[in-house]
């Protein structure tokens, strides 16, 4: 009865709380399965950035309650963003819910199901339901137990929880609460642990990195309280790789900008949200920067990384979104040459600002633009990965591919690389040279003279 099933939805930081509330449920004795089919729990994760991914984690958690009529001691759990928006009110569509728990709450967990198993054994027969969606003080302190795999050589670390920047369309402060950051000392020990246990690679996360500490830790001769905790992490022998996300365009200032000059750890691949390049629509989105000076951080980054790489996030059909707002958008998105991007049709969030605004831009027409841009990605994507034919990469080799054929890792730039390797290199730093690539994956051959394949 302890074999727990998590389905995560959404973020990357969503899979980071994931990660951490099956390390807590391993130390508390629960067994944590792959296959959802033989659990005795269910816990399902959630997002609530679009309705699309609320609807897809409802309808799940609908299916799987069909479980408790076989089985009445399943438990089902829904935790994070839409438990948070939601609450109670998610009894009303989804009454076989056992357990409610916000993004505050993950900690909780443990002890939750432990109550839900004892009333049960204790033969309660009203069904028990906990929902706990309350705010807590110091929670953005709880996500730090990490669930390796074997040879696991890349890691998240959570370093803050929440955002204070109120973008018009967004429904992350209300589900993530106030900005909170956690203290660098813990953050760097947390990193040093994971360099310890093979950790080769880390990524910082936050819903706005860029304000990292802001609050708790005064600049040192101009630099911000988020580039020394990158100094601090450039500094620790076993960590051969930094990247993080997501920045803010707000908050990045020269010293960032100069650190990827000066830290060789950090990755020249920088994922910085647009999400239009209209100054009409980003002041309704309510995004205090304009397309010109995004573009000039964009050109500041490749003065001092010639090689740099970016990716995005867009919103298009925001409303109001006239046809030369989105000209504007297609205009910027082709000259920031973007090598990854993710584009998203604009979805009402009740209780965010933008959800009153008149002017809703029709779905064929969001459509549309979002077809326009995925066909630009893809033009740019292949232009860059046909310049990197005939290169040598210097990869980090994560472990075998998926097909098992061969071995996977990626470049500084965050291409996947697949190429013909040996398990002793797992977690090395390797010169490859591309031979092919397609859209996603470039195929290379390991340069390493001496070195068996
Ligand atoms: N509709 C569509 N996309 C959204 N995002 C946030 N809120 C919405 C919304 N209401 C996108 C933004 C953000 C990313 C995580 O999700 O582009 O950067």
């Amino acid at each position: 009865m302890n074999r727990v099933f998590i389905k995560t939805y959404g973020c990357q930081m969503n899979e980071r709380d994931s990660e951490a509330v099956a390390a807590m449920l391993r130390a508390r004795g629960y067994r944590i399965v792959n296959d959802e089919n033989t659990c005795d729990v269910m816990l399902l994760n959630t997002c609530s950035v679009r309705d699309m991914a609320e609807q897809k984690a409802i309808g799940k958690a609908g299916h799987v309650a069909q479980k408790k009529k076989r089985n009445p001691r399943f438990i089902l759990g829904i935790l994070g963003c839409m438990a948070q928006n939601r609450g109670a009110q998610l009894l009303d569509a989804l009454p076989d819910v056992d357990l409610i728990v916000g993004t505050q709450k993950f900690h909780q967990v443990p002890d939750y199901l432990d109550n839900l198993r004892a009333a049960q054994e204790a033969g309660t027969v009203l069904p028990t339901r906990i929902v706990d969606i309350a705010e807590e003080a110091g929670s953005q302190n709880t996500i730090r137990e990490h669930v390796l795999e074997e040879r696991q050589v890349t890691a998240f670390v959570s370093i803050q929880q929440g955002c204070n920047m109120d973008c018009a369309f967004c429904i992350v402060p209300k589900t993530r609460g106030d900005e909170r950051s956690r203290p660098m000392d813990q953050i760097v020990r947390e990193c040093e642990e994971l360099a310890d246990r093979g950790v080769r690679e880390i990524t910082l996360l936050g819903q706005i990195v860029t304000s990292y500490g802001r609050r708790d830790y005064t600049h040192t001769g101009g630099v911000t309280p988020f580039v020394q905790l990158l100094e601090r992490v450039n500094a620790i022998p076993g960590i051969k790789r930094i990247r993080f996300t997501s920045p803010h365009p707000r908050g990045f200032k020269d010293d960032l900008i100069a650190a990827y000059g000066r830290l060789e750890k950090l990755c020249e691949y920088v994922h910085l949200p647009l999400q239009s390049g209209s100054d009409r629509i980003l002041r309704a989105m309510n995004r205090p920067y304009t397309r010109e000076r995004y573009r000039q951080i964009v050109d500041d980054l490749r003065r001092v990384r010639p090689d740099m790489y970016f990716s995005t996030d867009i919103i298009v059909g925001f409303p109001g979104e006239t046809t030369e707002d989105f000209e504007q958008t297609r205009e910027l998105f082709d000259a920031c040459n973007y090598d990854m991007a993710y584009v998203f049709k604009y979805s009402i969030r009740t209780g965010t600002p933008a959800a009153e605004l008149a002017d809703q831009v029709p779905d064929d027409l969001k459509e549309e633009r979002n077809q326009v841009l995925l066909r630009l990605l893809e033009q740019n994507s292949d232009r860059r990965n046909a310049t990197l034919v005939g290169t040598t990469q210097e990869v980090l080799v994560e472990g075998p591919d998926k097909k098992g054929v061969g071995y996977m890792g990626r470049t500084r730039g965050n291409r996947i690389v697949h190429f013909a390797a040996n398990e002793r290199l797992i977690g090395e730093l390797v010169p490859v040279t591309i031979k092919r690539v397609s859209t996603a994956v470039l195929y290379g051959e390991l340069e390493l003279a001496g070195v068996e394949r």
